[in-house]
Parts: structure tokens; C-alpha cells; sequence
């Protein structure tokens, strides 16, 4: 590969055109060569991310005529897997959008590509690129709050369309492969997964409460993780702005609360009371805009860890463990009872 790396763009869509594209415009070393998209108004509107851009309106037509360095594959869901793995098969490092794909046999293609083309891939699990949970996640390993026992985390807005995407395939179940659950949940359980660990169930109630489409648009998922000794707690809508955004891990020497809105708090102390005595704890807030990063740094940190030759963690693995997860809410949300997370592998 050259020092300069080219790189292109499959679906030129919200994500593209508001953090990939500008993410390789504003990366040092990279040039922003080639980009796909089926829309011919998607193809006019990234024109302005480059005079020389040349564009395809076929994903198969530019890897051909391309020689790319590093591919983000931005498209609608049910493209994901076969997207990801056309892109590793002509040679490029992927940065994949969440949700990684929709089912785990396409995980599992997914991974048979990384592995056959030596390249790697990244999933956009983009919370983790934010200064307030890569600092939570750190205090936790760090055990300054000691044995972490139980997470909360909302993620909420008042739905992808109108407003964000460029149309409504968000609520076509055949291109979303789900709804809120999927789309803000998958976010919440990669957080869940990378603070605490796996998870072994799950119970789960998603439920079309107030849009008129076919697709959950709020959800609740309750998670118990592998070592049976901590739980979590999901909640994620699309029919409300959401009051309160982020995430609450307690253990024993202590809790973090990350409200994406005003700031990230630590608390110090016994938090859990005995029965003797009263807890003396201590609160300050340490990151007051702990959505530093995010977006703005993803592109040029994938770009970097690929040129390490790493994938942050943030693999298929990543991205087929959150996914199992979230397949198996969808399960207990249909059947009412607790499921078993299936093994990725
Ligand atoms: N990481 C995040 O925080 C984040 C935020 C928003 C969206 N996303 C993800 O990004 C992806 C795209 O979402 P969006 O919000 O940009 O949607 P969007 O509707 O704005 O864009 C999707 C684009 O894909 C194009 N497309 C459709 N079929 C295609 C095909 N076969 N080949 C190439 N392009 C095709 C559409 O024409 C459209 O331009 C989704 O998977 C979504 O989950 C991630």
C-alpha cells in the first residue's frame, strides 16, 4: 500500500456525508478517491467533498475501477455483510457502519473475509470513540469503583426519518432488519459488552408505541451478564428527544454517571450502605463535555489503527457479539421469555 491511501465510500447518505466523508477529507495521508451510491441526487450532493471524487452508482463498478486502500461501508443495513465482504476482497481495510450485518451466518462471512484478505475491519461503534466511556472504561479497569455490578444506559432521539436519513428504509423491516432496538441498542449493548463483559441472557420488550411503520420504535432490554454477578438495563427510543442520554455503571467503590448532556460525575466511596454505617461518598465531575471525540476523531483513528495493522478491538468479534445480543432481545421480545446469547464463533 502507498503512503497516500485512497479511500472510497459505499452509500453516500447522512453518516457518509456528515462523518466518513469529511473524516478522509480531514485525515492527513488519505485521499478521499472514489464513493458509490445508487441515488444520483446522493452522488450531486458529496460532489462538493472533492473536485477529483470520482463516483460510481454501483459498489462492484468502483472496487473494480478503484485501487483502494480503506473502504466505509455506509449503506442501508441489509447491505452491510456483502458490502464489507466485496470491499475486504479487493483489498481493503473496511470501516463497517453498526449494526455490523443482521444475522450471524453473514457474521460469520464477514469474518472468513477479514481472515481470507488479511485486511482489517472496523465496526463504527462510534460511542466508543468519545472521551466521557473511553474514560469510563478505564476508571473501571482501573478499579476505582471497584467491582462494577450493574449498568444503565439510554440512547434516544426522536427517530432517524425525516430529520436525518435521506429516506425511510430505517422502517422497512427487509433493508433495517429492525428497529430502535437495533439501531440505538446495538450502540448501548457494544457499551454494556466493553465495560462489563459478555452476556449470557436476555429479556426484552421492543414494541411500535407511537410512529405508524413496521418497526420497533422503543425498546427495553435487561441483561445478564456472563459471570452472573452483574446486570444491565437498555432503553432506547425514536419518539422522543431523550432527556437523558448516556450511561450509569455502579460497583462497589464507586459509580460513574456519563450524561452525554452535562457532564460525566464520579462518585467515590461505599456506595452500597451496610447496615451499620452511613456511606460517606464523594462526587466530582470530571469530563463536563464527556462527547469529546465521537465522530469528529473515528475515521482518523480507524485509519490509524489500520495502518498499525489493529482493529482497536472493534472487530467482527465486536460486532457479532453486540449483534448476538441484540438477535437475541428480538427473541425474547417475540416469545416473552428470557434468551440465551448465542456463541459468535
Ligand atoms: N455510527 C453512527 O452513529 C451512525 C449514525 C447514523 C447512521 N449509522 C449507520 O449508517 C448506515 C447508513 O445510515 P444513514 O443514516 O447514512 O442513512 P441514509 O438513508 O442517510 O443513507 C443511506 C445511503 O445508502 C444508499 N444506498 C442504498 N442502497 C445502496 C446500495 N445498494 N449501495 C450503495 N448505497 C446504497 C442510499 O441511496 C443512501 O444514500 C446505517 O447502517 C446506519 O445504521 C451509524
Amino acid at each position: 500500500m502507498s503512503a497516500t491511501w485512497n479511500a472510497g465510500v459505499i452509500g453516500c447518505g447522512s453518516i457518509a456525508q456528515a462523518m466518513h466523508m469529511p473524516g478522509y477529507v480531514g485525515t492527513r495521508g488519505v485521499r478521499l478517491a472514489a464513493a458509490c451510491d445508487p441515488d444520483p441526487a446522493r452522488r450531486e450532493e458529496v460532489r462538493r467533498f472533492g473536485a477529483d471524487l470520482r463516483l460510481y452508482d454501483d459498489y462492484r463498478r468502483m472496487l473494480a475501477a478503484e485501487k483502494l486502500d480503506v473502504v466505509s461501508v455506509c449503506s442501508p443495513n441489509r447491505f452491510h455483510a456483502a458490502h464489507a465482504v466485496a470491499a475486504l476482497n479487493a483489498g481493503a481495510h473496511v470501516l463497517l457502519e453498526k449494526p455490523a450485518a443482521l444475522s450471524l451466518t453473514e457474521i460469520a462471512d464477514i469474518r472468513a473475509a477479514v481472515r481470507r484478505s488479511r485486511r482489517k475491519l472496523i465496526v463504527g461503534f462510534s460511542h466508543r470513540f468519545q472521551s466521557g466511556n473511553l474514560k469510563a472504561r478505564e476508571l473501571i479497569r482501573r478499579g476505582a469503583i471497584g467491582r462494577p455490578y450493574m449498568i444503565r444506559v439510554r440512547f434516544a432521539h426522536t427517530g432517524p426519518y425525516p430529520g436525518w436519513a435521506k429516506n425511510d428504509w430505517f422502517y422497512k423491516p427487509a433493508l433495517a432488519g429492525g428497529g430502535a432496538m437495533l439501531d440505538m441498542g446495538i450502540h448501548a449493548i457494544d457499551q454494556c459488552l466493553w465495560m462489563l463483559g459478555p452476556v449470557r441472557r436476555v429479556q426484552a420488550m421492543s414494541r411500535t408505541l407511537r410512529k405508524r411503520i413496521r418497526v420497533d420504535d422503543n425498546a427495553l432490554m435487561l441483561l445478564e451478564f456472563a459471570d452472573g454477578r452483574a446486570l444491565g438495563y437498555v432503553d432506547v427510543g425514536w419518539t422522543s428527544p431523550a432527556g437523558f442520554n448516556g450511561l450509569e455503571i455502579m460497583g462497589d467503590e464507586g459509580m460513574i454517571l456519563i450524561d452525554y448532556a452535562a457532564g460525566m460525575r464520579l462518585t467515590t466511596g461505599k456506595i452500597t450502605p451496610d447496615l451499620k454505617t452511613r456511606p460517606k461518598l464523594k462526587t466530582r465531575l470530571i469530563d463536563p463535555t464527556p462527547t469529546r471525540g465521537g465522530w469528529t476523531v473515528e475515521v482518523a483513528e480507524c485509519v490509524k489503527s489500520f495502518r498499525r495493522g489493529d482493529d482497536r478491538g472493534l472487530g467482527i468479534d465486536a460486532g457479532g457479539a453486540a449483534l448476538a445480543v441484540a438477535l437475541a432481545a428480538y427473541e425474547s421480545s417475540r416469545t416473552g421469555k428470557a434468551v440465551k446469547v448465542r456463541p459468535v464463533r
